[in-house]
């Protein structure tokens, strides 16, 4: 199914982030081109969306999988005004921007560090967020989203499926995909705004946690480190009880999460 949906009827000329839409039938990923296009006149804040992408790419170099005309694949390039070191709240910003634009159809849940989840933890949307550094400041990012929309459970391959659900699972109907970009880009231009005006989004990334209490095993590179999710510091960071103290993980990937035990009375 593409239907011939008008993805333009989502941009605000007033806004920063989303002011235009550039639809694409099918591209390789809409984060390269995102890049490409904070070179051009008004390529910054210009939101990308692809029905398809031959080459959508995910975090830890995964691929994105996501099939034409049910779902949101999109990027926006953007030059923050942020020092270096918030990269990882403009990551705890836009997952939030997600959750709030999503909470119509569904409460959701984020995933250290930016996986949105549904209350059993399937994960409902990802986010890619590409920087570029000069000397303390963030030149640009490009922020690349994949939301599973009106791509149902029954449809995913099982590989997916086994870990992921939709939006239209979860809300049982399907969701109109233009609404929830306007939703969306209003809410990013929302939170990247406030933290630009020092407003730390911590707290209610923090409080939207699934992970506090669980045990996780986070994989660092060639390393893991297991323990129980205390919860999340002042820089977005996971804060983690293992045998050995407590971290604060800036970086990772949880690869395994189960319930902590109680301890015995
Ligand atoms: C993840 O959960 O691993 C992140 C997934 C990010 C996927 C999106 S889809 C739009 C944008 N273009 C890409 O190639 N990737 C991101």
């Amino acid at each position: 199914m593409t239907d011939a949906i008008d993805w333009t009827r989502a941009a605000d000329p007033g806004r920063r982030i989303g002011h235009c839409v550039e639809y694409h039938a099918e591209i390789g990923s809409t984060n390269d081109r995102a890049r490409i296009a904070l070179d051009e006149p008004g390529g910054e804040g210009l939101a990308i969306v692809a029905e398809l992408q031959t080459a959508g790419r995910g975090r830890r170099g995964r691929t994105w999988h996501s099939p034409s005309g049910r779902n949101l694949t999109l990027s926006v390039g953007i030059r923050p005004r942020l020092q270096a070191s918030a990269a990882g709240l403009l990551g705890a910003a836009t997952a939030l921007a997600v959750r709030n634009a999503c909470r119509p159809e569904a409460a959701l849940a984020i995933k250290w560090p930016n996986d949105l989840v549904d209350s059993d933890g399937r994960k409902v949307a990802g986010l890619l967020l590409e920087t570029a550094l000069v000397e303390e400041q963030l030149a640009h990012v490009v922020i690349g989203l994949g939301i599973n929309v009106n791509w149902r459970r029954g449809q995913m391959p099982a590989e997916i499926s086994a870990g992921a659900t939709s939006l239209a699972d979860l809300a049982g109907r399907d969701i109109d995909r233009i609404a929830l970009l306007g939703r969306l880009l209003g809410a990013l231009d929302d939170e990247i705004a406030a933290l630009e005006r020092g407003e730390s989004p911590v707290e209610r990334y923090g409080g939207a946690s699934w992970l506090d209490g669980r045990c996780v095993v986070v994989a660092l590179g060639e390393r893991e480190v297991e323990g129980v999710a205390l919860g999340i510091g002042q820089a977005g960071e996971l804060l983690l009880q293992t045998n050995d103290g407590q971290l604060a993980l800036a970086v990772g990937e949880v690869v395994r999460v189960r319930l902590a035990m109680a301890s015995p009375a």
